[in-house]
């Protein structure tokens, strides 16, 4: 009989999972005695009843590493140590179900389970490893906010897509004379709109690791004005915030869910300039999910791809309970539980955010 690998994407979806998918199953195919396996919609497809878990051939994936989302599924809502179940009166609560899990991936014969996914999915994969579970770790997220790797793929893509609307804005600004403010994703790290700000050339950078101060953008708007120039253009994170203030979110009763959904902060910004005095016009943009969907750029097309190949080299070599790393130039492999450990933020010290104010860049203090 053959060694049954399960592959689990999890967590909110990003440009290049497919490219880790088709990569996995591409070189387990040098493997006679391996077949991979995959369960739809992350854990849920073992979890469910009946099961959802689809046989992946070199067939089935051919071509996929071009396309964005994942053939196989995700959710960010719930997973084997948070299962939302339903309470007689309706309201819904989570339960520990990761006893049940590893049951039913005995039952199914899995020998290896590979997990990719963000900072949440790898915490289940860390848990799932201290049950006995044989799971290697791949990084996943838009939001590069994973320590351990230099970058995880599906970041440099929604780069792409944040640079590509900061040009576009640019055009638009500079026509119209106006302020122009785009809302970018990251959670709690600001990897994103530092980047696209670098990219773009924005005037202005807010990310959540350097809190704001209203009067100081005020400034650089100011400055920008008298210079000249008329327009002037802002990237924010949707986790930045003003000094003493808070993220903008809604709170999610969503079960299983992220207890919050941030969003929010493109519009706070634009009302705190207008109440700071601000006399140019502004408009808003939030880029949102335009950033997780679409085609992988060349550069997570082959970081995917890297990932994939050392993560099924790592299975045969049993290297459970670690994950694939970026350590440019080469994939290592790395304890779940120290790439889990620290949450990867912008340092406000670091050569980017000095490179960032080189430029003029305003960062908000
Ligand atoms: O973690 C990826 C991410 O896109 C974040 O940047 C964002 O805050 C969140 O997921 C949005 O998640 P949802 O899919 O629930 O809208």
């Amino acid at each position: 009989m053959r060694k049954r690998l399960l592959v689990v994407t999890g967590g909110g979806d990003c440009p290049g999972l497919n490219a880790v998918i088709r990569a996995i199953v591409k070189r387990a195919a040098f493997e006679s005695d391996w077949e991979v396996l995959g369960s739809i919609d992350a854990f849920n497809g073992i979890m469910l009843d009946p099961m959802q878990i689809v046989e992946l051939t070199p067939e089935m994936v051919a071509g996929i590493h071009v396309q964005g989302g994942t053939i196989i599924g995700t959710t960010n809502r719930g997973g084997p140590f948070n299962w939302p179940v339903q309470n007689t009166d309706g309201s819904w609560t989570t339960i520990d179900r990761s006893a049940d899990l590893m049951d039913r991936l005995r039952a199914q014969n899995i020998s290896a389970v590979i997990n990719i996914g963000g900072d949440g999915s790898q915490k289940i994969s860390q848990g799932l490893f201290e049950l006995g579970c044989p799971v290697i770790g791949v990084p996943k997220t838009i939001d590069n906010d994973l320590s351990d790797t230099d970058f995880t793929f599906g970041f440099q893509t929604a780069v792409e897509s944040a640079t590509d609307a900061v040009d576009k804005l640019v055009t638009t600004a500079a026509s119209h004379h106006r302020v122009l403010i785009l809302e970018v994703m990251g959670r709690y790290a600001g990897w994103i709109a530092l980047h696209a700000s670098i990219a773009g050339g924005a005037e202005v950078c807010l990310i959540p690791e350097i809190d704001y101060d209203i009067n100081s953008v005020m400034d650089a708007l100011n400055r920008r004005i008298t210079s000249g120039k008329g327009f002037a253009n802002i990237v924010i994170a949707e986790g930045a915030k003003p000094r003493e203030g808070t993220m903008s979110y809604t709170a999610s009763d969503d079960p299983g869910a992220m207890p919050i959904r941030l969003g929010g902060a493109g519009l706070r910004l634009s009302q705190e300039l207008k109440d700071a005095g601000c006399s140019i016009e502004i408009r808003e943009t939030i880029l949102g999910h335009l950033q997780r969907g679409g085609k992988p750029c060349a550069f997570d097309r082959v970081l995917a791809s890297q990932f994939g190949v050392a993560a099924f080299e790592m299975v045969l070599q049993e290297k459970w309970g670690q994950m694939a790393a970026y350590c440019h130039p080469e994939i290592v492999a790395v304890p779940l539980s120290e790439a889990i450990k620290t949450y990867n933020h912008v340092d406000p010290g670091s050569g980017l955010v000095r490179t960032a104010r080189g430029l003029g860049i305003c960062m908000g203090d």
